[in-house]
């Protein structure tokens, strides 16, 4: 058995490698690009330890991460074009460095590729590995669209908002896990569990996203601080201000978002820090993370065995980046 950190760096050698051809590098290079800027890797990884759980790690495993890795880059490179974000761990984004046509391509190319991994698992399992893939993707881009909707509004709800990051970011831990549940050979009733301990820690961890978007360390996020405020995301630290500012506090959010000021981001910064945010953000957080533990508990596996995703679930609370 291997540990969270142990099972990161056997994918980082696998994964390291070019998995682009050599020509027509106008698009290949972009793509290759943000492969190899790091990344936490943290979805395959989900993959392998639940793979893990049930037997010694296997080759369609493998395929299988290399898979859920390239589809989630392939988001990324899309999401930045979306969120005009211009750095992405710690590097300039794909569409700011080569421009949003190439981006687009790159990431077109690399939802190819992660299919093309998929498509050696053995015959034995790929149906159910490509239904679960398949749900989850159409999930993710759901999500993105409710994201940029959202954005237009003046106000949502917490509960949209849950349903909303359920979507685009927990979905796939979720079914990360559930994909090394199926080729470890497990049966459905730990597969379930598996799948909604990284759904609720899926949540916990966007939580955590939108937070370090506003709160992060600059040095160490590897984003722009403030971008979730600038594009008028509805993340939970707005949708909570809104609901707790005083009367004043409140138009003046609202005004933010239409105005758009030169310091928006220092001012619904202010406002955010008034209205203790970042305290609800831990209860939060701490509530899906307890219900992830407890599918977890109840995943019929030897409690000594599940120690390696307990490691992860434990890091992706405190990650600064
Ligand atoms: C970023 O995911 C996108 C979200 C769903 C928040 P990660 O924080 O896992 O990004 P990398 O792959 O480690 O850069
Ligand atoms: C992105 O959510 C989720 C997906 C890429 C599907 P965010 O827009 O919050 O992710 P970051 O913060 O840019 O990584
Ligand atoms: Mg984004
Ligand atoms: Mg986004
Ligand atoms: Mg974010």
């Amino acid at each position: 058995m291997h540990s969270f950190l142990e099972l990161s760096k056997l994918f980082e050698e696998k994964f390291n490698v070019r998995h682009f051809p050599g020509h027509t590098e106008t698009l290949y290079d972009p793509a290759q690009y943000i492969l190899g800027i790091g990344g936490k890797r943290i979805r395959p990884v989900c993959v392998l330890l639940a793979n893990e759980l049930f037997d010694e790690i296997t080759a369609d495993a493998y395929h299988a991460a290399t898979a859920i890795e390239l589809f989630h880059n392939f988001s990324l490179i899309h999401d930045d074009i979306m969120d005009k974000a211009p750095v992405r761990r710690g590097m300039q984004t794909v569409h700011m460095k080569y421009g949003e046509s190439t981006a687009l391509l790159a990431g077109d190319v690399m939802f190819v590729k992660a299919y093309e991994n998929l498509n050696k698992i053995q015959p034995f399992n790929l149906q159910k590995v490509l239904q679960l893939f398949n749900i989850t993707a159409a999930q993710v881009c759901e999500g993105q669209q409710l994201d940029m909707d959202f954005e237009k509004r003046d106000t949502v709800s917490f509960e949209e908002y849950v349903k909303m990051i359920t979507l685009k970011t927990s979905v796939l831990v979720a079914a990360s896990l559930q994909l090394g549940a199926i080729l470890g050979g497990s049966g459905e009733g730990n597969q379930k569990h598996l799948y909604e301990f990284g759904k609720n820690l899926g949540i916990a961890f966007q939580v955590q996203d939108d937070y370090l978007d506003a709160f992060g360390d600059p040095d160490k996020f590897g984003k722009q601080i403030g971008g979730d405020i600038l594009a008028n995301k509805k993340t939970f630290l707005l949708i909570h201000a809104l609901e707790v500012a005083t009367a004043e506090d409140k138009a003046a959010l609202l005004q933010l978002m239409i105005d758009n000021p030169a310091d928006k981001v220092e001012k619904v910064l202010a406002i955010f820090k008034k209205c203790k945010v970042d305290e609800w953000a831990k209860q939060l957080q701490e509530n899906y993370f307890q219900t992830a533990l407890q599918h977890l508990e109840d995943t019929a596996v030897l409690s000594a065995r599940k120690k390696p995703l307990m490691e992860l679930a434990q890091y992706l609370m405190v990650r600064e980046s």
